[in-house]
């Protein structure tokens, strides 16, 4: 299974779903910087897009397309990201990439999220993949003690200052079975940014990249899948 070519293939399908004239949100990531390079062949039919890190809006700007300051907007037509895992409630993981605080913002701004994932980032729970959480950096030991506590092994990673100037903690082993609870909880713990759990504000479209095909779940028809 070529992972790159499943990325590359959910990127390109979002294509159908991007109207003339809309102001695009883009997230971050390399199956987005996939979606960037779709999105440049049809640069001329979009007015623009907003990004949600540095790393895309350089992406961006390389293939010719405005990026605009998000402070500029109030709701976004559509958000195109994808997701680190997934499980079949559609809840998600995300912050890879270190841009989960903006990847929020746009989504909950977005009256569209499309989420595009290749079939690898299906799991039946949440967690395989490290969580990431952006802490303001002197809440650093208190957030890895009610990280232990809560039965994950915390992280801190290396050389990363966020776009908003703050630090992430991967916490590893944690079997997220209530991952709309965990998210509450998490982020209210004083100092917690954004915690990279998306299971409150889920996506609307998800596109799936498999070997051969394109998945599509639309998640006003589906619960689950
Ligand atoms: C970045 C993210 C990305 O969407 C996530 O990490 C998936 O990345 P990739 O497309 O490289 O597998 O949340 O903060």
């Amino acid at each position: 299974m070529n992972v790159n070519k499943m990325k590359k293939r959910a990127a390109w399908a979002a294509l159908d779903y991007i109207h003339p004239g809309t102001v695009v949100g883009v997230g971050t990531g390399t199956t987005v910087f996939y979606f960037i390079e779709a999105l440049s062949t049809i640069k001329h039919l979009i007015s623009g897009a907003v990004s949600s890190s540095h790393a895309s809006t350089v992406l961006l700007q390389k293939k010719g397309i405005e990026v605009f300051n998000i402070k500029d907007f109030r709701s976004l037509t559509i958000y195109v990201d994808s997701a680190d895992e997934m499980n079949r409630f559609m809840h998600m993981t995300k912050g890879g990439g270190a841009a989960l605080t903006r990847e929020k913002i746009l989504a909950a701004m977005a009256k569209k999220f499309l989420c595009i994932i290749d079939k690898s980032k299906i799991v039946d729970i949440l967690g395989q993949f490290p969580l990431p959480i952006e802490i303001v950096p002197i809440a650093f030991s208190y957030i890895f003690e009610e990280m232990i506590k809560m039965g994950g092994q915390p992280k801190y990673r290396k050389n990363v200052i966020t776009d908003n100037g703050n630090i992430i903690i991967d916490v590893y082993n944690l079997h997220i079975k209530d991952p709309i609870s965990m998210e509450k909880k998490i982020n209210a713990l004083p100092g917690v940014v954004t915690v990279g759990l998306f299971a409150a504000r889920i996506a609307d479209v998800i596109l799936i990249g498999e070997e051969n095909s394109i998945k599509t779940i639309n998640n006003k028809q589906n619960k689950s899948f």
